[in-house]
């Protein structure tokens, strides 16, 4: 049988969609010769403020620059520390080293694989200046309690949404959490653009306006610049093209979800699928599930492999394993649940314009490699 490879995320498709007014778009800023600051940006901005339902949505290089703005902004540096989950990707916390603050690394709910409201309580001292949750994998931590706690201790709740435009929780989207919210519209993403690009949002108009101040060089004027601050615009081009994706976003999003709710379905009772809170809607950023152990877990990803089936590591390691961060963690950290996530989880390909044949071809290696399992624990007896 002919297999040719199912993709991870489907961008030929995509691009069948979106090609055409990607290159109208693209073409139009190219004659316009406005490559920097052009009516684009100031576009995206009012649709992703208005969409997310924030005051302000501020554009800037990528979601790890949206992040180190915002601290920047906030004047969180050296002697602050600032909670974030230890299963997340390395940016989170890369962003709060690279302001000279500290990074406070606690555990995650072993349900939603998303900031734990009671780790994050045991965590809180006096350098506390802010919490950021992660919205991984689509879905946002228990928001409502987290908001709560950073009220009760004065600190301000940053939501990490670079996984999870789209998603809701309690009929709120994710961005419009706490102080303020970062994204990112990294190509795979769920707002994905053509290259790298992030956002700040917030209601803060204070603070919004310090943010457009440091992601360009804190200029005030010709020649004049206030506070010191760094060179993070989004590109017109990309802003050209993000407006281009959001047209279709909704439908996008809904088109990840069904695939998620068919994959929930069909394999629920081979591995344990995504848990999404009853108050919670997720955008599907990946479909993580998780299996008994790290064996069974390399098992699955050969099977799969050898049906030219991919699959990721979301993630692999703490991140307070790496080399990178080590010089910057000030205490001790013990996060037992994103270890044995680390073991265990793995993410199956998932877009929003996958084939259902691709899918059928990822639900029956699954259930092929459930069965092995099976027949080789029988002839074990
Ligand atoms: C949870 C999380 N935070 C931060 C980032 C950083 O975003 P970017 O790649 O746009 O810098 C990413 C994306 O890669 C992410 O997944």
């Amino acid at each position: 049988m002919s297999r040719t490879p199912v993709p991870f995320v489907d961008v030929p498709a995509m691009m069948r969609v979106h090609g055409e007014k990607l290159e109208r778009a693209l073409a139009e800023v190219v004659r316009s010769g406005q490559f920097i600051n052009g009516p684009q940006v100031a576009e995206l901005e009012k649709r992703m403020a208005a969409r997310i339902g924030v005051r302000h949505a501020i554009s800037c290089g990528s979601g790890t620059a949206a992040e180190q703005i915002l601290l920047m902004a906030l004047d969180i540096g050296p002697g602050d520390e600032v909670i974030l989950p230890d299963f997340t990707f390395i940016a989170t916390a890369e962003a709060v080293a690279s302001v000279g603050a500290t990074p406070v690394m606690v555990d995650v709910d072993p349900r939603t694989f998303c900031l734990d409201p009671d780790a994050v309580r045991e965590a809180m001292g006096p350098r506390v200046k802010a919490i950021v949750p992660v919205s991984l994998f689509g879905q946002t931590a228990e928001m409502d309690r987290l908001e709560a706690l950073a009220a009760e201790f004065g600190v301000h709740c940053l939501e990490d949404a670079c996984q999870s435009l789209g998603a809701r929780y309690q009929g709120r989207a994710s961005g419009s959490f706490g102080t303020a919210g970062f994204t990112s519209f990294y190509p795979s993403k769920p707002l994905g653009g053509i290259g790298d690009g992030g956002m700040v949002l917030t209601d803060d108009r204070e603070l919004a306006e310090r943010i457009r101040l440091i992601r360009e060089h804190g200029q005030v004027g010709r020649h004049e610049h206030r506070i010191l601050g760094v060179n993070s615009r989004l590109d017109t081009l990309q802003a050209a093209a993000l407006l281009v994706k959001e047209e279709l976003f909704d439908s996008e999003v809904e088109m990840r979800r069904a695939h998620a709710h068919r994959y929930d379905h069909a394999l629920d009772c081979v591995v344990t699928t995504p848990f999404v809170f009853e108050r919670g809607y997720s955008s599907y950023a990946q479909y993580t599930v998780r299996v008994a152990d790290r064996e069974a877990r390399e098992g699955m990803i050969a099977h799969l492999q050898l049906l030219q089936i991919p699959t990721a590591l979301h993630y692999p390691r703490p991140i307070h394993t790496q080399e990178s961060l080590r010089p910057y963690l000030r205490r001790e950290v013990e996060t037992p649940v994103t270890q044995e996530l680390c073991d265990t989880v793995l993410s199956l390909p998932l877009s929003a314009y996958m084939s259902q044949e691709d899918q059928d071809r990822v639900i029956e290696a699954v259930f092929d490699w459930a069965h092995l399992g099976e027949d080789a624990a029988a002839a074990s007896l």
